[in-house]
């Protein structure tokens, strides 16, 4: 099972930050998972649309312009980095999960993505899109069918993973309070990946592997490998 760091090494990093996704680099984790808005044409790397749990700030993100936005503490002096600086300094080390949170981020990331894979060389196919938005899924594949997508979901659909094969997803990313077996062998079934979020106890995790979860979002990833080893 697949151990994505969860916002970067979040759980002893400040989320979303250089330093957490450096760390998580550092730590034996498969991929990294980060949140994405949108301010003025800049793609930032951060969770919610109000800084003020994640910063010194206070307020709606949409109330800063991105110079105010980069002068923010987002924890242990790091700032809100941009998405260009995380796909610099991940450097196709480990897959990135770019959750589109923000609704105006798909058209800017389309243009980004190319600008990085011409500019950085990012390789795309080491990239899961995701969100909770599936509109913003379905604008992605049309213009970039290559990308991997990751469609969310927070709940125990009725028709289980249909939604997300209608999307042409690679994987079904969901909620650990709402999985359960039908809906991780309707997956796979229809040829999709299943992935889990936010597994944060040894116990979890190991039920989850018991159960054919093909990956499991984790704020510990060293730790959760670490579960995963010594539950074989
Ligand atoms: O992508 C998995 C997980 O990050 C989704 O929920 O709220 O932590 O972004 P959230
Ligand atoms: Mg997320």
């Amino acid at each position: 099972m697949k151990v994505i760091a969860h916002r970067g090494y979040s759980g002893h990093y400040p989320e979303n930050t250089l330093l957490a996704i450096a760390k998580a680099l550092d730590a034996d984790c498969d991929g990294i998972e980060i949140d994405l808005y949108r301010v003025e044409d800049t793609l930032v790397v951060i969770h919610d649309s109000d800084v003020s749990r994640t910063t010194n700030g206070n307020g709606l993100l949409s109330q800063f312009s991105l110079q105010q936005l980069l002068q923010l503490d987002a924890g242990n002096g790091e700032s809100v980095p941009t998405l260009w600086q995380v796909l610099q300094l991940v450097n196709n080390q480990c897959l990135l999960n770019i959750e589109l949170k923000g609704a105006d981020t798909a058209e800017l990331f389309l243009q980004e993505l190319a600008h990085a894979e011409q500019q950085l060389g990012v390789n795309p196919g080491l990239l899961l899109i995701s969100s909770f938005n599936h509109h913003l899924l379905r604008l992605i594949q049309q213009h970039r069918p290559d990308l991997k997508l990751g469609a969310l979901t927070a709940s125990l659909p009725l028709d289980y993973a249909a939604f997300a094969s209608a999307l042409g997803a690679y994987s079904i990313n969901c909620d650990k309070d709402f999985i359960n077996e039908a809906l991780v062998q309707d997956a796979h079934r229809r040829g999709l990946e299943v992935w889990v979020y936010t597994v944060n106890s040894v116990q979890r995790a190991l039920q989850l592997q018991q159960m054919g979860v093909d990956a499991i979002f984790c704020n510990y990833p060293a730790e959760a490998r670490g579960w995963l080893q010594a539950g074989n």
